[in-house]
């Protein structure tokens, strides 16, 4: 999978994308990370790639030409699946948005910021609006690195073990199961005996009804979606 990054901000993607799991996936070729900055398609002595907004009003909105010569020169190389463009008033973001993205071949990821974008971007090139959630971001680069990390993940190769993420909380609508590691006992808190039988049939009952019960307790209204 390749994802073309296309922002103001590039230096916000250094830390997140160049660590661990991302930084491996990258390594073994599960996925193509690509950062374009919208200075390098301005063609004034300032680099200015945004403006006032007309009628007034505070802040400052990403002006049109450096994002359409950026899209257009990245169009004219590949075949793009979707132009996404991160916004608060964007389709909430799920897991299962996340996993129709990572079966996806080509992407590009528009991030915003300061007060908003040229809204003939968003009616010409983009064919997506995301939301991370019912919160305000100073720009979009963050929600943009939450999006690549939850979509790498799920990359064949990406994970030690595939079957880490099919038991994901929200894959199939469930929370995870509490999960333990050595020692058997610490400062007297147990570790259920359960899952010291190694009988995997028993563990995985019991994994089961842990994750009903979670889910019953905190996101009841996750087990309305489930069929
Ligand atoms: N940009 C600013 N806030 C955002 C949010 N909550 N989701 C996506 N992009 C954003």
């Amino acid at each position: 999978m390749r994802i073309d990054i296309v922002t103001g901000l590039p230096e916000i993607f250094k830390g997140p994308l160049d660590e661990s799991m991302i930084k491996r996936a990258q390594e073994n070729g599960s996925v193509t990370l690509s950062i374009h900055t919208l200075r390098d398609y301005t063609h004034d002595r300032h680099k200015t790639i945004d403006d006032t907004p007309y009628g007034g009003g505070a802040g400052m909105v990403l002006k049109p030409e450096p994002i359409f010569e950026c899209i257009e020169s990245l169009k004219r190389k590949r075949r793009y699946d979707e132009i996404i463009f991160v916004t608060p008033d964007g389709e909430q973001y799920t897991q299962t948005i996340a996993t129709q993205l990572s079966l996806k071949e080509n992407i590009i990821i528009l991030c915003g910021h300061y007060k908003g974008i040229d809204e003939r971007v968003r009616e010409a090139l983009v064919t997506k609006e995301l939301s991370i959630g019912d919160y305000v971001l100073t720009s979009g680069e963050l929600a943009a690195a939450v999006i690549i990390d939850s979509v790498v993940r799920l990359l064949p190769g990406t994970l030690h073990d595939s079957t880490s993420a099919m038991s994901d909380s929200f894959q199939d609508n469930l929370l995870g199961a509490p999960e333990y590691t050595r020692p058997p006992v610490y400062r007297s808190m147990k570790v259920p005996d359960v899952l010291l039988t190694g009988n995997h049939k028993a563990i995985d009952a019991w994994r089961q009804e842990q994750r009903m019960k979670r889910t019953a307790e905190r996101r009841p209204d996750l087990l309305k979606k489930i069929t």
